[in-house]
């Protein structure tokens, strides 16, 4: 989208008054500039992008380099998060939604990503029917999960690419107690994926999450991920110093 029609860049700080102004216009429960600044500044996940109208602006009254729409997204391993999303007003209905969500799933698989999630209000149709034509299809509900109003969140998702290659929770455990005698570290990581399982299942068991509870969950979720993933490697590392140990099988 970088064809003189539109410009969709990085979002920086300098965008975040125009950002606010769509996002207040957009949502009834808006995300704080200090949101948006965990974003840009502190989230290493995260990408954030601003799609700005080109030379010719973009119908009436939308002048050029006038901000069209904006798109949040987290890629944390095989996991890809959608976090935010709005279209201006006057450019709405024109395939603009669309294309941004479509600029994020292509990003995310070309990075190995294999599932796409997202939450949205139960009463968003506009939202729902876009996401459906994307082939997002509805995982969960969670229950009077938003507050002003208080409304039921649909969990969707969408696969990206197959399933398949390695996870670590379903290895042998012989190899797993060879692997911690061999890798102190890997005890370690063990022992802090079970920390973030409890701190997780905390705030899982509080009903209701602020919009800032709901932010340190999903870091929760992925410094998991990450965890699991350190040892995943750890393992097949040590798998295939075992095999080249072994020698040829024949
Ligand atoms: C949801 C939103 C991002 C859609 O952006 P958009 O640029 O208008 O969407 P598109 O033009 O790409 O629409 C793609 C498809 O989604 C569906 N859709 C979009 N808006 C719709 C509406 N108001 N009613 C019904 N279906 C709608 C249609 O199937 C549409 O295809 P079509 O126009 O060929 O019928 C926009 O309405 C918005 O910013 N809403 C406020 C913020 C928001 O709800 N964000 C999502 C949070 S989860």
């Amino acid at each position: 989208m970088q064809d003189g029609t539109f410009r969709l860049i990085p979002m920086q700080e300098s965008d975040l008054d125009e950002v606010l102004d769509l996002e207040q216009r957009s949502f009834s429960e808006p995300w704080t500039r200090k949101m948006f600044l965990g974003e840009l500044q502190g989230n290493a996940f995260a990408t954030n992008l601003v799609l700005r109208a080109g030379g010719a602006g973009f119908g009436e009254g939308v002048a050029a380099g006038a901000l069209l729409g904006y798109i949040m997204f987290w890629v944390v391993f095989e996991e890809l998060h959608l976090m935010n999303l709005a279209v201006r007003p006057e450019a709405r209905r024109h395939g603009i939604g669309l294309a941004l969500v479509r600029h994020a799933l292509t990003a995310a698989a070309a990075q190995g990503v294999r599932t796409a999630l997202l939450e949205v209000r139960a009463s968003n149709t506009a939202a729902l029917a876009l996401y459906r034509k994307l082939g997002f299809a509805q995982k969960s509900l969670r229950k009077g999960y938003y507050v002003h109003p208080r409304e039921d969140a649909v969990i969707m998702m969408r696969e990206l690419l197959e399933k398949g290659g390695h996870t670590m929770l379903s290895e042998d455990p012989v190899i797993l107690d060879l692997v911690r005698k061999e890798h102190p570290e890997f005890r370690t990581l063990e022992d802090t994926h079970q920390r973030l399982e409890h701190q997780l299942a905390e705030l899982t068991r509080l009903h209701f999450l602020t919009a800032e509870e709901e932010q340190r969950k999903k870091r929760i979720q992925f410094d998991k991920l990450a965890t699991k993933d350190k040892m995943a490697a750890i393992v097949r590392q040590f798998k295939q110093q075992q095999s080249l140990a072994a020698g040829p099988s024949s």
